[in-house]
């Protein structure tokens, strides 16, 4: 084996990696005899990921930070190894000051790790890593809008930091069609560039949903509107308890800027404002409860009627995937008549697919309503989910 290219791979995995190579890694790297290369791999390998992250948090790369320290120790003299810290990470000769300051750190007795580190940490290497490996890290993410409420968005990192920033759990044990509303909500909105301070937003059999108050923090106003009457004073979670109009503080999850947020009492098939006055108009969970279908079809209408053109109409609402008829809940068929609609036009086509490929539980809502995750349910026979659709007024 050429024994100077054997030093140069074992210098590269323990100066990269913070661990010796194996002799497989070894034996391959100086058959393959491509030093350059074999940096770059490791810079970009998820493990190098790891590394980075531990010297990020100021932690040893290794479970044994003493050995690797004599590894490194071992590695020849102070400048020699200097130099070779540099051309690894970055990617670069040692200039005169880096390698005086180095190796007299080195003879001032700091250790060779807390080189690596420095080097790792330091601006420079961020930006040579940016350069050299761009794309590396992101994970292909879903980001579909018109969807059955879909467990692949708790795998999208931007989707998940608006969740958290609902105040909700992120777990997915905890994975639940309400959570999926509000979070969708907010993703889609901000996707289609309709979410802003200078937004102005109307939702429709509001209750007394969190996404409100989290919205009052984000646009220049919201008004929440539902009947705030009837049996939705006592069932489920007290969605239409009317104290929320005249103490939304009593029911907010978080602080909320007050001025940006407006309870009224108001029918969604009649909303009581002038053609073209919001930028969003959305429904979640409620329509299915405004009348049947010619309940909710004149609730669209009177949504689509009170955007501007160009604004955008989120709906979330009950979806058969399989069973008999069952009320305050659409077959597919009827669906695609509540949203084919004049002067409406969905943003991109419905997947409806995305049960056709999970194998998942659903939640008997007759048996015990309270179990989790909570994204497929049935009512007998009658098994449904949540569709999420956003639509823009032509
Ligand atoms: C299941 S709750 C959903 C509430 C809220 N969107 C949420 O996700 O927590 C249904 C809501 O629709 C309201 N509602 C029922 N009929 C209505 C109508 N015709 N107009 C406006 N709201 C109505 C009820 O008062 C109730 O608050």
């Amino acid at each position: 084996m050429d024994s100077e290219l054997s030093t140069l791979v074992a210098d590269v995995f323990l100066i990269v990696l913070g661990r010796p190579a194996s002799p497989t890694e070894l034996r391959d790297e100086v058959r393959a005899g491509d030093i350059p290369t074999l940096q770059l791999r490791l810079l970009s390998s998820p493990e190098f990921g790891t590394v980075r992250a531990a010297w990020a948090g100021d932690l040893s790369p290794s479970a044994d930070p003493e050995g690797l320290e004599q590894a490194l120790e071992k590695r020849g003299a102070a400048q020699p190894f200097v130099r070779r810290a540099y051309d690894c990470l970055l990617g670069r000769p040692a200039d005169a000051g880096g390698l005086q300051h180095y190796v007299g750190a080195l003879e001032r007795g700091d250790t060779r790790t807390s080189v690596l580190r420095a080097l790792v940490v330091s601006e420079e290497f961020d930006a040579h890593y940016r350069a050299i490996a761009p794309q590396n890290g992101v994970i292909p993410r879903d980001t579909q809008l018109c969807e059955l409420a879909n467990p692949a968005k708790w795998d999208n990192p931007e989707w998940l930091d608006l969740l958290r920033s609902l105040g909700l759990s992120d777990d997915k044990i905890s994975m639940h069609r309400k959570p999926y509303e509000f979070t969708q909500l907010l993703y889609g909105c901000r996707r289609l560039g309709a979410l802003g301070e200078k937004s102005s937003v109307i939702s429709v059999g509001a209750g007394h949903e969190q996404v409100l108050y989290w919205l009052a923090n984000h646009v220049r106003h919201v008004v929440a509107t539902d009947m705030y009457e009837g049996v939705w004073q006592s069932v489920q979670g007290q969605e239409g308890d009317p104290g929320v109009m005249h103490r939304p503080e009593d029911y907010a999850p978080f602080a909320y800027r007050r001025d940006h947020l407006t309870f009224m009492k108001m029918d969604g098939r009649r909303l009581a404002f002038r053609d073209g006055t919001f930028d969003i108009a959305y429904s979640l969970s409620s329509i299915e409860h405004f009348g049947g279908l010619s309940g909710a079809i004149e609730t669209v209408r009177d949504m689509t009627r009170v955007l501007k053109p160009g604004g955008i109409l989120a709906l979330a609402t009950e979806y058969v995937l399989d069973g008999p008829r069952h009320e305050e809940t659409f077959q597919p068929e009827e669906f695609d008549e509540l949203i084919r609609q004049p002067d409406l036009e969905l943003v991109e086509s419905i997947d409806v697919g995305v049960f056709g490929r999970y194998d998942c539980a659903a939640v008997d809502l007759y048996k015990n309503p309270y179990q989790s995750p909570h994204m497929v349910v049935r009512m007998g026979d009658t098994v449904f989910t949540t569709v999420m659709v956003f639509l823009r007024r032509v």
